[in-house]
Formats: C-alpha cells, sequence, structure tokens
C-alpha cells in the first residue's frame, strides 16, 4: 500500500464509496481524466475543477484503447509518485487510478464509435483514436459520476468530441474546457513532450509561431487557402513531417466553404519530430466589417 499524501482508490468500489459518501454530504463533484505524467496544464484543469465543485476527482490511466499497436503505450510517461505529489499540493480530493481490468473487466466487448466532430484531423492519421477515447470517458464519466468534467483545450477536436459524446448519450455532465497552458516559448505542454531531443525541442515551439501567424491572418481577412498554403510551407522547413494545418469552425470542427473567415474558428495542426507528434491550436475570429 502506498503511502500518499492523497487519498486514491484503485477499485471502483472504493471510488463509488468515497463518491456516494460526498453526495450525501450534498457536494458537488468535479471530475479531471487523465493518463498521468502531469504537468503545469493539468494542474490548471484541477484548479478549474475546484473553482466549480466542492470536490474534485483526477484519474490516471493510461487507455490502452486510445493507442495503435504502432503508438507509444509501453512507453508513455509513467509517474505516478510526482502525479500524487502535485496533486496533493493542489489539493485535489482524490486520485482514481484503475488497473485496466477495473474499466475493461474480462468479457468487456463495447466500442464507441464517433461521427460529428472525430471526423477528420486527427482521425485521418490515428483512425483508432476518438473511439478508444469515447469508450474509456464513457467509462470513466459513469464511473465517478461527476457534476463537471473539465478537458483541455490542447486537444481541441477531442473536447469537442467529449461534447458531443456526453450530448448524445444523455451523460448528464457539463463539460468545461480548460485554456492551453504553454511553455515560456510558446510550446503547448503535453506529456510528450519529453521525448524531444535538445535540437527537436528548439523547432517545436515553431508551431505556435505557424498557427499564431495563421490565426491573425485568417482573422485580418486574408482569403483561408492562401493563408493555410503558406502556413503548411512553413511548417514543412520546420518540421519533419505535416500532418495537417487547416482551418475549421470553431464548435462542429467542420471545413468552411467560404473563401474567408465568416465565422469563429479554430485553427489547427499537427506535426512530427522524430518520433514525437505535436499537436497544437489557436482561435481565430471573423474580421469585423
Ligand atoms: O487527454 C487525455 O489525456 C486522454 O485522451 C483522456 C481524456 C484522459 C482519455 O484517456
Amino acid at each position: 500500500m502506498l503511502n500518499l499524501q492523497i487519498p486514491h482508490a484503485t477499485t471502483l468500489s472504493a471510488l463509488r464509496a468515497r463518491v456516494r459518501s460526498w453526495r450525501e454530504d450534498r457536494m458537488t463533484i468535479g471530475f479531471v481524466p487523465t493518463m498521468g505524467a502531469l504537468h503545469e496544464g493539468h494542474l490548471a484543469l484541477v484548479r478549474l475543477a475546484k473553482a466549480h465543485c466542492d470536490k474534485v476527482v483526477t484519474s490516471i490511466f493510461v487507455n490502452p484503447e486510445q493507442f495503435s499497436p504502432q503508438e507509444d503505450l509501453d512507453t508513455y510517461p509513467r509517474t505516478f509518485i510526482e502525479d500524487a505529489q502535485k496533486l496533493s499540493a493542489e489539493k485535489c480530493d482524490l486520485i482514481y487510478a484503475p488497473e485496466t481490468h477495473e474499466v475493461y473487466p474480462d468479457g468487456f466487448a463495447t466500442r464507441i464509435q464517433m461521427g460529428g466532430p472525430a471526423e477528420g484531423l486527427e482521425s485521418v492519421d490515428r483512425p483508432h483514436f476518438f473511439g478508444g477515447v469515447a469508450t474509456v470517458v464513457a467509462k470513466l464519466l459513469n464511473q465517478v459520476r461527476p457534476d463537471v468534467a473539465v478537458f483541455g483545450e490542447k486537444d481541441y477536436q477531442q473536447l469537442l468530441v467529449v461534447r458531443q459524446l456526453a450530448r448524445d448519450l444523455d451523460l448528464g455532465v457539463d463539460i468545461i474546457g480548460g485554456e492551453i497552458v504553454r511553455e515560456p516559448d510558446g510550446l503547448a505542454m503535453s506529456s510528450r513532450n519529453v521525448y524531444l531531443s535538445d535540437e527537436e525541442r528548439g523547432r517545436a515551439a515553431e508551431l505556435n509561431v505557424i498557427l499564431a501567424g495563421l490565426a491573425s491572418e485568417v482573422s485580418a481577412g486574408t482569403p483561408i487557402e492562401e493563408a493555410v498554403s503558406s502556413a503548411r510551407r512553413a511548417a514543412q522547413t520546420t518540421f519533419d513531417a505535416v500532418d495537417y494545418i487547416a482551418v475549421r469552425c470553431a464548435r462542429t470542427l467542420a471545413p468552411i466553404d467560404s473563401a474567408t473567415l465568416d465565422r469563429p474558428a479554430r485553427v489547427l495542426g499537427a506535426v512530427r519530430l522524430g518520433v514525437t507528434r505535436l499537436i497544437d491550436n489557436r482561435a481565430a475570429s471573423a474580421p469585423r466589417i
């Protein structure tokens, strides 16, 4: 048994017992699902959940269902003791760190298939991803039954997919988005940034620069196609590969068919540096006329 400064549950029954006692005391519950390897971006989500609710549960579960066989499930950073210390400093009320069989017991045979905002972008290179995310998020939300759940805008497409999931399945939870937290040079914080070599880390911040430039171009009225082509060229000179650079409707992530921006939009990009895949995004707004 680990001696942590913060309560932690590894089984569904222990989680439910804790949540039940809070409910009996009429407490509201906020939930922050994570895969651990926590950084300032995650901790900001915990603070946001605390601002909305009396009690906060953070889950730490590296979900095998959202990794393809070629991806980094085995090497994904696992830093449970440090994570627990950070969550304790944030006064998180409970860590839920289930074993895989607690989430996917023997005989588990359900997988949620998402449409709408899950189509395109991440799904082109990671077709398995949102099915795995939607399945585990539905499971975790059912296990915790929070009033509010907080997801980072860093994974903007994931945030919209989870909102769609909660709406479509009547999960009865408010899904709140937390702003992206960046390193001093603008690189969006991510657990996978530890994979970057020093040389790659030097180039990584350019993704934010390129997306910020694209967001201000389209917000100023530059035709979308022209601005995206020039941002893609810039990304191709900096990164080893560019999966996508796109401007999409901020609410649905549908492609925008007008020549220039006519609605609130999101500028999104995914690029590769060595073994690391970076994603980031920025808000863009239609020019005022
Ligand atoms: O964003 C993540 O860390 C994961 O995709 C999530 C939402 C915890 C589901 O495993």
